[in-house]
């Protein structure tokens, strides 16, 4: 049996988990700071620092008693390192540096997308890659494919903003606040998806959200200033479905291409309820089969990185205590 505490603080997300053998979850705690973001209309980067400072040890303690695992019994502390805020990372970083020298237990660094990829390893038990994942997050939207727990080719990504992103400052100028994505795609429930014809742009399978995301901005305000009314869910409708089309598309063909039988999506966008239909049903259409995690493991959570580092401490991946927080991606770094 091994036993990984795993910590993530790399947004405004103060969590600890800790899983067995990688894929069976025994506590996944998770301080949401949302409430305390919502006020500014997104993260502010210090004050999540600072949160993070608050929270960390409180949460930590809920995860290893909610576990029934003492300290002792741990066979390694795995944190996220890379990406996120760099101040945010740090507190995450620093704490499980001095955790796991304390206990005298290896420190396994983890990065946050493959943590992500991960969620569908304790999803589905019994998974394994081969697979094509879409990651799709606040940060970063990747097609990938798993050739291994640890190995990853990158087939398609964003070229300027992530999907979640353009979730958020679509919300955003349709006044639903933060955070975007969950609120617009509740929205979209009530809207015409074909109402607007709104762009998709992607070359091979690389995909753009900043043209559509200026082209929503585009239609609000040029009906503000025209003084005509919006459908505020026809917009939300049209906008959630040009994203799902774009990575759908890419995500399927993207599979066929490379041969392979699986698709997986991950990542907060992950949770949106259009992207996880379209993509099953795109998936079952070509004869794929098709995996996602509920969605409290899609958005950031400990769980995921304790699962993905799992698989870094069976390799051989260590921590040393010089261990630095990295704020950029660089998907090849521990992978
Ligand atoms: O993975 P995540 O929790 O944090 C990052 O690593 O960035 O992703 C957060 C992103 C946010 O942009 C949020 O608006 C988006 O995921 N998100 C959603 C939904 N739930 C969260 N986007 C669309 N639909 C949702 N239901
Ligand atoms: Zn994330």
């Amino acid at each position: 049996m091994s036993y990984i505490l795993g910590i993530e603080t790399s947004c405004d997300e103060t969590a600890a988990s800790v899983t067995e053998n990688g894929r069976t979850v025994l506590s996944n705690v998770v301080y949401s700071q949302i409430p305390l973001h919502t006020l500014y209309g997104g993260v502010v980067p210090e004050i999540a620092s600072r949160k993070h400072i608050d929270k960390i040890i409180y949460v930590i303690d809920s995860a290893l008693k909610e576990a029934a695992i003492t300290a002792q019994e741990l066979d390694a502390v795995a944190v996220t390192y890379n990406p996120g805020l760099v101040g945010a990372l740090l507190v995450g970083v620093s704490v499980a540096k001095a955790y796991a020298y304390a206990i005298d237990k290896p420190l396994v660094p983890v990065n946050h997308i493959q943590g992500h990829i991960a969620a569908n390893y304790i999803a589905y038990p019994n998974l394994e890659p081969p697979f094509v994942s879409l990651v799709a997050s606040g940060g970063h939207s990747h097609i990938l494919h798993i050739k291994d727990y640890r190995s990853f080719d990158v087939l398609g990504a964003t070229t300027d903003d992530a999907a979640g992103e353009a979730f958020d400052k679509a919300a955003r100028v349709l006044g639903l606040g933060y955070p975007g994505g969950p609120k617009l795609n509740k929205l979209a429930e009530s809207g015409n998806p074909q109402a607007i014809k709104f762009p998709r742009p992607h070359k091979g399978y690389d995909f753009s959200f900043s043209g559509l995301k200026t082209a929503v901005i585009n239609y609000v305000h040029t009906a503000q200033q025209k003084g005509e009314k919006i459908n505020s869910a026809d917009v939300a409708a049209s906008f959630q479905q040009a994203v799902c089309d774009v990575l759908v598309n890419n995500t399927v063909s993207a599979a066929k291409k490379h041969g392979v039988d699986k698709i997986a999506i991950a990542g907060g966008v992950a949770a949106n309820s259009l992207l996880r239909s379209q993509m099953e049903s795109e998936a079952t259409a070509n004869g794929l089969e098709f995996y996602c995690p509920p969605i409290n493991l899609c958005t950031d959570n400990a769980a995921m990185i304790s699962c993905a580092g799992y698989f870094n401490y069976l390799a051989g991946i260590r921590g040393e205590l010089d261990l630095n927080a990295v704020p950029q991606l660089s998907i090849g770094d521990v992978l």
